[in-house]
Order: C-alpha cells, then structure tokens, then sequence
C-alpha cells in the first residue's frame, strides 16, 4: 500500500469518529441548554413572580393616583415604554397582551406559539403558564402571567371589559428570563 493509502486508510475513521464525537457533544450541550437545572429554573420562577407582582403593583398605583379620565396616558403605555426600556438594556423580555379578543391596540396580540398557547390556557382560567426554552443555545423562562379587570377604571378606556366576570382574565404578561 502506498504511503498516502495508509494514512487515508488509517485517516478517514479517526475523522468519522472525531466528526462523532463532536456531534455528540453538540447535542449534549444542547440537551443540556434544554434541561436546566432544577434549582436555576426554580429562582427564574421565582423572580418572575417578583417582577410580576412589582409591574402590576406599579400599574395599579397609576391607574388609581394618576388617571383620571381618558385622555390621561395609561398605565398601558406607561408599562409599554418601561418595556422596551428594560428590553433595550439586556434584563429580560416582557410583552402586554390582550386575552380579551378586542385589544385596544392591534399590535398587543399574541404572535408565537408560546404566546397563543398562553392566551389560550390562561382565558380558560389558568394564573400561570410556562415553558423552558433554548435560543442560541442558552435556557431561558417563557412565562405568562394572567391580567384580570383589576379596577373598575379600566372599563373607562376598555369598553368590552364590561362584560368581562369577576377575576376573568383579559390580558397577560408574558416573559422571556434568562436562566442562570
Ligand atoms: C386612560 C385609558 C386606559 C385605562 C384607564 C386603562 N387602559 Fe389599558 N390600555 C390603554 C391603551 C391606550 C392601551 C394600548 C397601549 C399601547 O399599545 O400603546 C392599553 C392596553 C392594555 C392592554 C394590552 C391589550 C390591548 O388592549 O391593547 C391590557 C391587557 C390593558 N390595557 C389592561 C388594562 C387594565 C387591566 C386596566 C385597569 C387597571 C387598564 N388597562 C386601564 C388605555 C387604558
């Protein structure tokens, strides 16, 4: 056998099995990304419940000292541009959406599959919903939270919350958090 023969012949398994090996650490790392720990998937839980609670504490302070009829900026808008703050600067992902079927805003519906199974789940009666996700190989919380017609106030801008029964829900917040 020529020389070039026997390192091909020698060569081409030792690059199948590194190409293997490889692979399969590849897909570990990404089973890996998919199955957090249990304890780190339990303090996201956790913070998002204290997030939750800080934004819907804040909204309702709003809507109660600051929002007197309906030319007043909501709370809405308010959270929104908080949003997009937080977004901007890296901590997490949270969206305002409606549940009811009549936003105010056509923008503030569920788009991804997430989103739509939660409003779904949530409408049925469900506070809470979540799921743990893997984007560029890193875990993260998507969550969803129920909004219900906390005040009466609301139904001044929210017509269609008239008919909404007491603690239905009418919209969601829906989070994307890191888990680390
Ligand atoms: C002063 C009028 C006003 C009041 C009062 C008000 N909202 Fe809104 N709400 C808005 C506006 C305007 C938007 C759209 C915001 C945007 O997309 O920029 C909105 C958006 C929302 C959304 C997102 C879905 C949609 O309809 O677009 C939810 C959920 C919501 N409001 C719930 C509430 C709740 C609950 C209350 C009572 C605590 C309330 N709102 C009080 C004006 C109001």
């Amino acid at each position: 056998m020529k020389k070039s023969r026997v390192a091909a012949f020698v060569g081409t398994p030792i690059v199948a099995v590194l190409i293997g090996l490889t692979l399969m650490q590849m897909t570990a790392s990404a089973d890996k990304a998919k199955k957090p720990n249990k304890r780190a998937v339990a303090r996201t839980r956790k913070t998002v419940k204290m997030l939750d609670d800080v934004y819907k504490t804040a909204v309702v302070l709003i809507t109660t000292h600051y929002v007197n009829d309906e030319e007043d900026l909501a709370a809405g808008v308010a959270a929104k541009a908080l949003f997009a703050a937080i977004k901007e600067k890296g901590w997490h992902e949270v969206k305002l959406l409606d549940v009811s079927g009549q936003p105010y805003n056509d923008e503030n519906v569920a788009e991804d599959a997430f989103d739509k199974k939660a409003v779904k789940e949530i409408k049925a009666g469900k506070a809470f919903v979540e799921e743990v996700i893997s984007k560029d190989g890193k875990p993260y919380l998507r969550a969803a939270t129920s909004i219900p017609v906390v005040l009466d106030k609301c139904i001044m801008c929210h017509e269609n919350y008239k008919t909404a029964k007491k603690g239905e829900a009418i919209g969601l917040l829906s989070y994307t958090i890191p888990i680390e």
